[in-house]
């Protein structure tokens, strides 16, 4: 185990080895391009000691904004042999090659502390930064709504591909004519980490159909079966909108419509109560369906800023329960694999905002338990893509960006004494 300041060193070095000049890959290989929030969270990293290449990652986020808002969740800056599907799988017209579906909009959140950081410096980044993050958020506002919560309209959208929420959806879907493919990810990492065949002949049969559509909202609206109102993106935005609309106030801008996103996106986080399990749970927006699932990401509602002591009894049990937290979903769930993805593994980033959530909600003794398990989970294992909650043996990706980017901003010690 190193000490904590060589092990910031060596988070600062990934950070700098996966900079490919104004944007982070997650790692080398598996994910050879700039990913949505991995990107955020590699500019929270940077921020802790590089001030202007955290601007920069978020800048270079935004040059691939569509002109109806959205920003993608994948930019291919350059061509990559080692990935598939690639930007002409997806068929997108954006400013720079891209995949057609979002990701959870953490920009506004991270954007508020790095400038609060530095506020001098900052102010230019955030006057040229407000806009295209008001209007990502209006694009979610207006295409994504079921009952005031926040859908997915692929699983990888979410960010938790292979999450259990998505199951009953994807069990829905026949993937007739997806043909053949070739999948590049289990050439990099174990199959046994990654999704099954079912689910990605699933994710690449909804790739084609969007790209049939010519990523047309309104059509995906009335054509697309997979529809999920999901714990990450509504509790995210709803705590991005809270986020923008601050730095309206910092910026002297209208804040009346951000505003009235916030509270519908309240009602939206109460529509995603599963009472049957006690629990904030994905819900298919077509069937009405719950998943049934306690995920990591039914733990972003402190970091939405809404209470839940139901919510801190699960804490509670399943930390209890396992070496490492959070897991990706309760170990008692019989759907629960250890090492696959997000079907059990404890992710850092995840951590971090759930932590977060837990410290401005007065959860002071859960919030420190988190950090320093996380801080021991990495110290002891390295910064890997994810974890196995019940020894911490490393999964996914080993040198990851967003492992290294939180351990710089929230987990390491150096961190937590600031
Ligand atoms: C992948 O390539 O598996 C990604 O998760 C898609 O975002």
């Amino acid at each position: 185990m190193g000490s904590h300041t060589s092990l910031d060193r060596e988070a600062q070095n990934i950070l700098r080895q996966n900079d490919r000049g104004g944007y982070t890959v997650p790692t080398d290989g598996l994910y050879p391009y700039q990913w949505n929030w991995d990107s955020v969270f590699a500019a929270l990293g940077f921020s802790t000691f590089d001030l202007p290449r955290a601007w920069q990652e978020i800048h270079t986020l935004i040059t691939g904004q569509w002109d109806n808002g959205m920003v993608p969740h994948i930019l291919f800056h350059q061509d990559n042999e080692g990935y598939y599907p690639g930007p002409e799988i997806w068929g997108c017209n954006g400013p720079i090659p891209s995949s057609g579906i979002s990701q959870p909009p953490v920009a506004a959140t991270f954007v508020r502390r790095i400038y609060e950081g530095d506020p001098e410096t900052g102010r230019a980044h955030l006057e040229k930064l407000f806009k295209p993050m008001q209007d990502w958020h209006r694009w979610f506002m207006t295409w994504r709504l079921d009952r005031g919560a926040v859908c997915v309209t692929h699983p990888w959208e979410s960010g938790r591909d292979n999450a259990p929420d998505w199951d009953g959806t994807m069990e829905r879907i026949d993937p007739v004519g997806v043909g053949e493919y070739k999948r590049r990810d289990t050439s990099h990492v174990s199959s046994d980490m990654r999704p099954t065949k079912f689910d990605y002949d699933r994710y690449i049969w909804l790739v084609q159909l969007g790209r049939r559509l010519g990523w047309d909202d309104a059509k995906l609206l009335e054509e697309n079966p997979f529809r999920v109102a999901d714990p990450t993106m509504t509790f995210i935005l709803l705590r991005a909108s809270r986020d923008l609309a601050a730095l309206a106030d910092v910026l002297g801008a209208p804040r009346d419509e951000i505003d009235g996103w916030i509270s519908t996106l309240e009602t939206g986080a109460a529509s995603l109560w599963n009472d049957k399990i006690k629990c904030f749970d994905g819900r298919d927006a077509i069937t009405g369906d719950f998943s049934g699932s306690i995920s990591n990401a039914s733990f972003l509602c402190w970091y939405a800023g809404i209470h839940s002591d139901e919510m801190l009894a699960h804490l509670h049990r399943i930390t209890a329960s396992c070496a490492y937290g959070v897991p990706s979903l309760d170990p008692r769930d019989p759907r629960f694999d250890a090492k696959r993805y997000w079907r059990g593994p404890v992710w850092g980033m995840m951590n971090t905002m759930i932590g977060t959530g837990l410290a401005e909600m007065g959860y002071r003794k859960e919030a420190d338990a988190l950090a320093t398990n996380t801080a021991d989970l990495i110290s002891r294992h390295g910064f890997a893509e994810y974890f196995d909650p019940s020894d911490g043996t490393p999964a996914g990706g080993g040198v990851f960006t967003w492992t290294a980017a939180i351990w710089l901003a929230w987990a390491s010690p150096s961190a937590r004494a600031v």
